[in-house]
């Protein structure tokens, strides 16, 4: 498999996707229709302020630059911006694809419905480029918002609601998102990747995702294993073929394969887990997971390059 290119900003004036191209187009209508009324607006008052004008009676400012031009101005506005909407996709679950995103207190938990059980991961919605995919997107303790700026709008999500959101990536490539509602203490550090890959690369990434843990390879990978059972990892993380059913953190299952740990906050690798794992309030205060208190250096180092190993 390609790997994929670094992220791309997560900017609405970079739009990777359709919707994205409507959005950023009418930003830019926004922005250069304001630009203009600012510097006509500029200009007379440098006019007035040299004393050049021609007087007008105060009723016609009024009447026209008061009332007639800002009216005028906002319903065409209304008009184009209405038409110009329509072209953004009909949120609608009928495509191929479905996933299921659930924003929680502060992570994203993401599923992808298979005929033998949903597959579980974490931070990153993994689609296929070239095509609409369905977000069926909940919260499970407070409002948050999914915002991948360079594919789509906001949406919000509501503890008790599903609401709909289409993701087209044109081309492969990795877009950062973030949640846009604000949430609690580490809202900021409640970010996520959309990783766009071709048709085959999704396909082969979906059936890895779908199998079990791998099996240690050596010893200290073994070590590692007994470790995350030992501390009782297991009652918040699931690893599947490990330990099962446990749904208050992040799937664990695959999780060497992801781009980033703690939704978006740290890269991935043994360095950072072994940080994150031992002082996760430091990097997050106020984040679900409590610290290792308890656990020595070197049983601390087999247990993230444990979970640096499951691709
Ligand atoms: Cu979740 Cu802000």
């Amino acid at each position: 498999m390609t790997r994929p290119p670094s992220p791309v900003l997560p900017s609405v004036l970079h739009p990777a996707g359709p919707d994205a191209d409507v959005i950023a187009h009418m930003a830019w209508m926004l922005f250069g229709g304001g630009t203009l009324i600012f510097v006509a607006v500029m200009a007379l008052l440098a006019l007035s302020l040299r004393g050049h004008a021609r007087p007008v009676r105060p009723m016609r400012w009024i009447a026209g630059a008061g009332i007639a031009f800002p009216v005028a101005v906002l319903l065409l506005l209304l008009g184009w911006s209405t038409w110009h909407s329509a072209r953004l996709s009909f949120q609608s679950s009928r495509v191929p694809l479905q996933i299921a995103v659930s924003a929680k207190m502060w992570w994203w938990e993401v599923r992808y419905p298979g005929p033998a059980g949903d597959i579980v991961s974490a931070n990153e919605i993994h689609i296929p480029a070239g095509q609409d995919v369905y977000i069926g997107l909940s919260a499970s303790d407070v409002i948050h918002s999914l915002w991948i700026p360079a594919l789509n709008g906001k949406m919000d999500a509501i503890p008790g609601r599903v609401t709909g959101l289409t993701l087209h990536a044109a081309k492969p490539g990795v877009y950062r998102g973030q949640c846009a509602e604000y949430c609690g203490a580490q809202h900021a550090r409640m970010a996520l990747h959309v990783v766009a890959h071709t048709n085959a690369d999704f396909t082969a990434w979906l059936a890895r995702q779908g199998r079990a843990a791998a099996v240690p390879a050596n010893a200290y990978l073994e070590r590692g294993r007994r470790v995350f059972v030992e501390q009782r990892c297991g009652a918040c993380h699931t690893i599947r073929g490990v330990a099962a059913g446990a749904l208050l953190g992040p799937d664990l299952t695959h999780v060497g394969s992801r781009l980033h740990i703690a939704a978006g906050t740290l890269r991935n690798h043994r360095g950072t887990l072994a940080g994150w794992i031992a002082d996760p309030q430091s990097v997050k205060p106020g984040a679900r997971m409590p610290p290792a208190a308890d656990l020595d250096g070197e049983s601390l180092r087999a247990l993230a390059t444990y979970l640096e190993s499951l691709k």
